[in-house]
């Protein structure tokens, strides 16, 4: 780009008080409404943090060295930046904000590094964990739309660690996909399977991130859990999990992740159910009825939320690829 040619400002002598619209007005012939809209709103907040912490450089330069050490420790099979912004709320903030839920659907929530493309396609009844040492717990669980009718050939995924809190992908011997299954609930929109009762763990926490947590004097740990994870045409994708109740970590999950409607009682299988499932009677029962929201139902609600939300911050937006920006016309 030559400068000569743009009509951009003279930048220079720039004070601590006019830098934020300077950058801004260079970053205006930004083509992509949307992407110029982040940017100005991420330099405004990155000014003001600064501006309002009167930030130090040998502060400025520890963060640098920080987020390098986090980039640094990244690989395949880790993704330090993901855990980093789970331990500060952004992913359950950013998911809640992108997959608004009506009243009557389930919560979602984070998704974690632990989820992977490997897993086994498995038929209902199967069993996904064949750790010896795992609680045997029967898992039967329902999915529906939000008028209560059942859904068919939706894919689920689930995963969960084995009893010593480990996901398969943390074994450095891993053999092959473990504690993990894609299902397909049937005509009824059952779904069922073989699991373990699932055990608090700590997030992997021997890196950077965990560094901080120590600094704040925080614990890494995540309350009991099974993630799930839903996939059906038409149908807002949904990653979810169950809590268990009244785990020690139910109120104060490292990564912010439990919601009241997501906590489960387990129960116990029935004379009935055990004949029928195959399963010990008296075994631990996971029971739970998931309910989807449709694109059109997400859209509609995720496009006006994000409407009320511009209007409560006073700004004149428009919604661009259903995402708000700056209503300039
Ligand atoms: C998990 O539940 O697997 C998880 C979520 C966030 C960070 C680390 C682990
Ligand atoms: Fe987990």
């Amino acid at each position: 780009m030559d400068p000569s040619k743009v009509d951009i400002p003279l930048l220079k002598d720039l004070t601590i008080d006019n830098i934020t619209e300077n950058v801004h007005l260079i970053n205006s012939g930004c083509p992509d409404p949307r992407l110029k809209y982040i940017l100005e709103r991420l330099v405004t907040h990155a000014h003001d943090f600064a501006r309002e912490t009167r930030l130090s450089t040998d502060e400025w330069m520890t963060g640098i060295k920080f987020l390098t050490e986090v980039g640094q420790i990244c690989s395949d099979v880790r993704q330090e930046f993901i855990l980093l912004s789970d331990i500060i709320g952004l992913s359950l903030l950013v998911d809640s904000i992108d997959h608004p839920k009506p009243r009557a659907s389930t919560e979602g929530t984070v998704l974690g590094p632990f989820h992977t493309h490997d897993a086994e396609s498995e038929a209902n009844g199967s069993t996904i964990s064949h750790d010896p040492d795992g609680e045997p717990c029967l898992v039967l669980c329902s999915v529906k739309d939000t008028a209560g009718k059942p859904l068919d050939a939706v894919k689920v995924d689930v995963w969960e660690t084995d009893s010593k809190g480990f996901y398969d992908v943390q074994y450095a011997t891993r053999e092959g996909p473990d504690g993990r299954a894609v299902l397909q609930s049937d005509a009824d929109g059952v779904f069922w399977f073989k699991a373990i009762v699932p055990v608090p763990y700590p997030i992997p926490h021997d890196g950077p991130v965990g560094k901080l947590l120590r600094v704040l004097k925080r614990h890494p740990y995540r309350p009991s859990h099974m993630h799930f994870m839903f996939d059906k045409p038409g149908y807002d994708h949904l990653i979810t999990a169950l809590y268990l109740r009244n785990d020690p970590y139910e109120t104060s999950d490292a990564v912010f992740g439990v919601k009241e409607s997501l906590l489960v009682d387990l129960g116990r299988v029935d004379a009935d159910q055990a004949r029928r499932y195959g399963v010990s009677e008296g075994a631990k029962l996971l029971t739970y009825d998931f309910v989807l929201v449709s694109d059109e139902e997400a859209k509609r609600l995720r496009e006006s939320e994000a409407m009320k939300a511009m209007e409560a911050l006073g700004r004149r937006m428009k919604l661009y690829n259903g995402l708000p920006v700056p209503d300039v016309d």
